[in-house]
């Protein structure tokens, strides 16, 4: 079954919040009950923003200036929105999104330096695309901190800057669900896995019935 409209939904959060999981969960509900999802990533989702992910989550935390990760990350996301999203929508599809503008908004904009202004700029000439629900969910960056790099996944980057940079992108993450109240849910991530997905569950179906 699609929808009238497309619905773009995104999910944030600290390395290790548990948002890949909860993005998985939320496609496999909203499939149960007949909806035509499409489940992709960022830094990813088309076949060249993945190669530009490889460039972006391994090697030396000083691989890349703050400035030049938002160029990678904003020509990612372009090319991600022309080849996978965009399309979807279009076609009336759910996109679940594990991260997108939030996390340049957040990681380059507040953890990494003061850009925020420069995330924006280019973000309303390159991307121009908010997402229609955004879950960011809360963790203790510790915890979150010890459960990402137990992953060995080879795509530390960023977790190698450390606990306080996990703090600063906590506190960066809380204080954007304040500015953007309308679209942001914040959640206590902080609880079982399914009590987590219930809660998101119940807000997206009022959008999709
Ligand atoms: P992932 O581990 O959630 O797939 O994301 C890869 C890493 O990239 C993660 O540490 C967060 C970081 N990241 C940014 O710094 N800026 C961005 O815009 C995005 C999308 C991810």
């Amino acid at each position: 079954m699609n929808l009238k409209k497309g619905l773009f939904i995104t999910f944030e959060g600290i390395d290790g919040s548990g948002k890949s999981t909860q993005s998985q969960l939320l496609a496999k509900s909203l499939e149960s009950i007949g909806q035509s999802v499409i489940l992709t990533r960022e830094p990813g989702g088309s076949e060249g923003a993945e190669i530009i992910r490889s460039l972006l989550v391994s090697g030396e935390t000083d691989r890349w200036s703050p400035e030049t990760e938002i160029l990678l990350f904003t020509a990612a996301r372009r090319d991600h929105l022309e080849k996978t999203i965009q399309p979807a929508l279009d076609k009336n599809q759910i996109v679940i999104c594990d991260r997108f503008v939030d996390s340049t908004r957040v990681y380059q904009g507040v953890a990494r330096a003061d850009l925020g202004k420069t995330v924006d700029e280019l973000h309303s000439i390159i991307i121009k695309k908010e997402p229609d629900i955004t879950f960011i969910i809360n963790t203790d960056p510790e915890k979150s901190l010890l459960r990402g790099l137990a992953r060995s996944s080879g795509e530390d980057r960023f977790e190698d800057f450390g606990l306080d940079f996990q703090k600063k992108l906590k506190d960066g993450f809380v204080k954007l669900s304040q500015t953007a109240k309308t679209r942001c849910h914040l959640i206590d991530g902080m609880r079982s896995k399914e009590d987590i997905a219930e809660d998101i569950f119940v807000i997206v179906r009022d959008y999709v019935q």
